[in-house]
């Protein structure tokens, strides 16, 4: 069933006053002897991704990149040791995991997909990242920033054991570098009916910009509107993200009708007078001014936008996939 607007029950203010772990303890409450059938489990609200973790998977990056080569490139060493670093956290998690190659400018690439067991595989709630650098540098904002807020949100699904009516799914795209090579291999790959059991796909391609702007896909209204609802409750303003429609891996999806939406934190666009008025950094300077660059390291992470995107990242996977 696709999504739609009134799905999205705003839980904002429920959010702030329980911490992760009562409301985990609650959930885990056994149900008395005898006890007349539950009612459906109340929703949970989502946990803190904590920002620390999520840079903890940044400095593994970085050390993959500087092992081989000063990048995570498709094709080049850097980018495997990047997919066995992430497929080893999920495996050890619980995740169901599953590499399926593929071949671009002749060299081997590879997707990386874990699904979490249980929830209904007919109502399919999907985030994905590409990580996959380009050539010239180690990719820490683009993207490991979005490769490793998923990566954490997966590992804190696992942790809470998170037990949601849908079923969640986590990408981490090869050769999105080369036109998002490794997305489309993977819808083309799907059948129209799993097609149609994808929810919604929800793409995280660099949230971590040093002078960061909060752009959120303008796109699939329910998905948009979910990741708007968090924001604000935080109190900060978000725009709608014009910096190329179509220029990372939720094109793929969207093409196949499938409703898509995403978080970015801005690229190579220049921050206007008006967006540092309101988001702080610096205007007339790029959102990442090491956009494809060598600069690109673990240095090139702007730690609030990371953790803010991060935490709603998790806010709507629990939103929408209760
Ligand atoms: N996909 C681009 C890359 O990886 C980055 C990018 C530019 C982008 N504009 C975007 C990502 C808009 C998402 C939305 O190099
Ligand atoms: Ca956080
Ligand atoms: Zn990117």
């Amino acid at each position: 069933m696709p999504l739609h607007p009134t799905s999205i029950r705003p839980r904002l203010a429920t959010a702030a006053l329980l911490t992760a772990a009562a409301l985990v303890a609650a959930g885990a409450t056994p149900l008395a002897a005898g006890a007349a059938p539950a009612p459906a489990a109340p929703a949970l609200a989502a946990p803190d991704i904590p920002v620390a973790s999520v840079k903890a998977h940044l400095t593994q990056l970085q050390s993959i990149a500087t092992a081989n080569g000063g990048n995570r490139a498709h094709g080049r060493p850097g980018y495997k040791a990047s997919l066995d670093y992430v497929k080893g956290k999920l495996d050890a998690a619980g995740f169901t995991t599953s590499v399926k190659q593929f071949t671009s400018g002749g060299r081997t690439g590879y997707n990386l997909v874990a699904d979490w067991p249980g929830g209904d595989t007919n109502q399919v709630v999907m985030a994905g990242a590409h990580l996959d650098s380009v050539t010239a540098g180690p990719g820490i904002n683009d993207n490991g920033s979005g490769s490793a807020a998923i990566l954490e949100a997966a590992l804190t699904v696992s942790r809470t054991q998170f037990k949601p009516a849908k079923h969640l799914r986590f990408a981490w795209w090869g050769a999105e570098e080369l036109g998002m090579v490794g997305s489309r291999n993977y819808v083309n790959s799907l059948s129209v009916t799993d097609r149609s059991r994808i929810d919604g796909y929800l793409n995280f391609d660099m949230v971590g910009s040093p002078n960061p702007g909060y752009f959120v896909y303008d796109d699939d209204p329910a998905l948009e509107q979910v990741f708007k609802d968090y924001y604000g409750g935080l109190g900060v303003p978000t725009e709608i993200e014009t910096e190329g429609d179509g220029r990372s891996d939720h094109a793929p999806f969207k093409s196949a009708g499938i409703p898509v939406g995403g978080l970015f934190s801005g690229a190579d666009y220049r921050k206007t007078a008006a967006q540092a008025q309101k988001w702080g950094g610096t205007a007339g300077k790029a959102f990442d001014a090491c956009y494809h660059s060598a600069c690109d390291t673990s240095a090139n992470i702007d730690t609030t936008a990371l953790d803010r995107n991060s935490d709603a990242i998790a806010y709507a996977l629990w939103e929408l996939a209760q």
